[in-house]
């Protein structure tokens, strides 16, 4: 997962956001360290972490920040987007409250982020299909309504999550 010791040709920001427990800590911790966690605690204010990967030759460092969905918990917005190049928009296949909000968070997004950041949307815990409530199509169609990239991940099994994060970050760059 990077070597430290390596040059950095770029440093990217990118941060997550969506609804409290759509899985947003964890698509980072698979996407950072390769772990998961099942009892993870909801997020106060902001964390982050960087992992360096390299892309076309260039070593890239992917700062990526992760908030509280939860508004009382949450960091001070324009700070939390300043600089970000790119913006993971997270629901959950299994709550559509969490799929219903998107548009407010797309709405923050534009309103306080760059007019060119990369934006993709994720339905997370793809793994429970069994439970899922949000129609890949409904999600699809209004990505593709919204000018947004779109993937369906599990942070879990791992599903996606490295294209998601490669598929901003390729695009960014
Ligand atoms: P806040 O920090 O409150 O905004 O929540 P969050 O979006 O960071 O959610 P978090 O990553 O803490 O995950 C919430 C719960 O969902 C935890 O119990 C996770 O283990 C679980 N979870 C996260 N991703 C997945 C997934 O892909 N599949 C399944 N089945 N559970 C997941
Ligand atoms: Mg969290």
């Amino acid at each position: 997962y990077g070597d430290p010791s390596q040059k950095i040709d770029y440093v990217f920001k990118v941060v997550l956001i969506g609804d409290s427990a759509v899985g947003k800590s964890q698509i980072l911790a698979r996407f950072a360290r390769n772990e998961f966690s099942l009892d993870s605690k909801a997020t106060i204010g902001v964390e982050f972490q960087t992992r360096t990967l390299v892309i076309q030759h260039k070593s890239i460092k992917a700062q990526i920040w992760d908030t509280a969905g939860q508004e009382r918990y949450r960091a001070v917005t324009s700070a939390y987007y300043r600089g970000a190049v790119g913006a993971m928009l997270v629901y959950d296949i299994t709550k559509r409250q969490t799929f219903d909000h998107i548009p407010r968070w797309l709405e923050e997004l534009r309103s306080h982020a760059d007019k060119n950041i990369v934006i993709i949307l994720i339905g997370n815990k793809c793994d429970l299909e069994n439970q899922r409530v949000v129609s890949t199509e409904d999600a699809k169609e209004f990505a593709q309504k919204e000018g947004l990239f779109f993937l369906e991940t599990s942070a879990l099994e791992a599903t996606n999550v490295e294209n998601a994060f490669l598929t901003v970050l390729t695009e960014i760059f």
